[in-house]
């Protein structure tokens, strides 16, 4: 995509977009957001949008709706069965990721439910680049274990790597061999890895997974959901692709998959889901399973009015200026962050800019869990959200060991055309405050621990009184700003 120049030499994203309609967000002070906080048991997942300013928790289901969706939505066509809205989205799923069979899940993690239900069996294993944590326990549920095979730059967290998201393509075949063909029902790969910080792979890498799985005869299953940006980082990092379009570049991705399944919530900032093939075999295996956990196969839970919204949010993913822009902001933002000596995952990804807790929180045990007390303490002093992606997102194993996580960020999610640079640059302005002041920070304990989830709904409390210190160095600093 072409760039605007700017006289000054000043490089900053611009939004190619206008704002009209709004909504109104507050700010609570930091001794109500204190309180929120001890009301939320420390768990950001767990505060209320009225005490939150800027909401970074994610970008599912939290990007601006485009005028035309929202137009698009009022032409709905109820029907329990042969909606009008169902064709229209399921011409948009042919158009846009070129495959003509289309079954609709009300969203990602119920394509996750149904292709493990379909195809996973006790003892089976599921090579992949990176985990997502709904699919992991999806995988579990049914007997199945799985294995992350990223490369080791992917763990480096300042790198120049391009594709961070690639898959070890000879450990790959390694796992496979050993373990054999026959148990391993499908190699999954995940556009944008979300948990290492939205890091992309190559259609190089595609291509050679391909390669063995047409080799051991294994399908290969793509995580679509943040597609749209991988692609666009292909065109901007992989040589051979540098004068393709985007529809070109999607399509090539989405062609060497023999199963596509997606958040809607992330690909098409609506509210839904998908699964979708050009293999007859896997549509018969996989569709009677949509009026089983979905509803009718021509609308699988979503209602017309969401169905109508992705449609429309299809085509738009194909569009530069959209899928670029909260991609630019991230850049910004990690930039900005980088340049005050904030540690951040490198290079700039999807989906939002991710703190490196592990390094801004080395004198917090994993054990008490750094990004969880950073996201916290972000909260306490900014009223910005962010979410925890470390030891405390993992899961305890069957003999309730807790794993330490590999990596422990704090994502700050850029939902697509939602915030403005003057918020971004607030965000800069406190995350950059909080490091310099991150040895008042301490740890977090478990009070509350479901089995499953406990990212989601655990609570917690400090190990000492920190949250108070950090609020007094606040006031002494801020005085009695918000
Ligand atoms: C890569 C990826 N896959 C699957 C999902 C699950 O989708 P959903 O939240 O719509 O169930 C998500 C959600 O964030 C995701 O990021």
């Amino acid at each position: 995509m072409n760039e605007i120049k700017f006289y000054s030499g000043e490089q900053i994203p611009l939004e190619l977009h206008k704002v009209r309609v709004v909504q109104k967000i507050q700010m609570v002070p930091i001794e109500r957001r204190l309180e929120a906080l001890q009301e939320g048991m420390f768990n950001t997942y767990r505060l209320t949008t009225k005490d939150v300013f800027i909401d970074m928790l994610t970008d599912s289901g939290t990007n601006a709706l485009s005028d035309k969706q929202l137009a698009a939505m009022m032409q709905a066509d109820d029907a329990y069965a042969g909606s009008q809205s169902f064709f229209r989205l399921k011409q948009a799923v042919e158009d846009v990721l070129g495959k003509k069979y289309y079954l609709p899940v009300h969203q990602g993690r119920a394509a996750e439910n149904i292709i493990s239900y379909a195809y996973v069996k006790k003892g089976n294993l599921i090579p992949m680049n990176y985990r997502f944590s709904t699919l992991l326990a999806h995988i579990t549920q049914h007997g199945g274990k799985i294995i992350e095979l990223l490369y080791d730059e992917a763990y480096v967290i300042d790198s120049t790597h391009p594709f961070k998201g690639n898959i070890n393509i000879e450990k790959l075949e390694e796992v496979i061999q050993i373990h054999g063909a026959e148990n391993v029902p499908y190699i999954r790969m995940e556009a944008s890895t979300n948990l290492i910080g939205g890091q992309p792979f190559s259609i190089q890498n595609l291509r050679d997974v391909r390669a063995i799985a047409d080799k051991y005869n294994i399908r290969l299953v793509l995580d679509a959901s943040l597609l749209g940006e991988n692609a666009y980082l292909v065109i901007q990092r992989e040589e051979e692709f540098k004068e393709s379009t985007l529809p070109e570049v999607i399509q090539t991705m989405t062609g060497l998959a023999d199963i596509v399944y997606f958040s809607a919530r992330k690909l098409s900032s609506s509210r839904g889901g998908g699964i979708c093939t050009n293999n007859t075999d896997i549509y018969k295996e996989l569709s009677p399973l949509i009026p089983l956990f979905e509803g009718f196969l021509t609308y699988g839970g979503i209602s017309v009015r969401e169905m109508e919204s992705m449609a429309v949010g299809l085509y738009e993913t194909i569009d530069e200026t959209m899928i670029s822009q909260s991609l630019s902001f991230i850049a910004y933002l990690v930039n900005a962050l980088d340049a005050n000596g904030v540690p951040m995952v490198k290079p700039a990804g999807v989906l939002g800019a991710h703190l490196n807790a592990m390094e801004i929180c080395k004198h917090i045990p994993q054990k008490e869990y750094p990004a969880a007390s950073l996201a916290a303490a972000l909260y306490l002093v900014s009223g910005i959200r962010g979410m925890e992606r470390g030891t405390m997102s993992s899961q305890r194993d069957e003999d309730g060991n807790e794993p330490c996580a590999d990596m422990e960020l704090v994502r700050l999610a850029v939902p697509r055309r939602v915030f403005t640079l003057s918020q971004i640059k607030y965000v800069v302005d406190r995350v950059t405050w909080l490091y310099e002041n991150r040895e008042l920070i301490d740890g977090l304990r478990f009070v509350e621990e479901p089995p499953m989830f406990r990212s989601f709904m655990g609570g917690l409390e400090p190990v000492s009184d920190w949250p108070q210190k950090l609020l007094n160095k606040f006031r002494e600093d801020f005085g009695d700003s918000l």
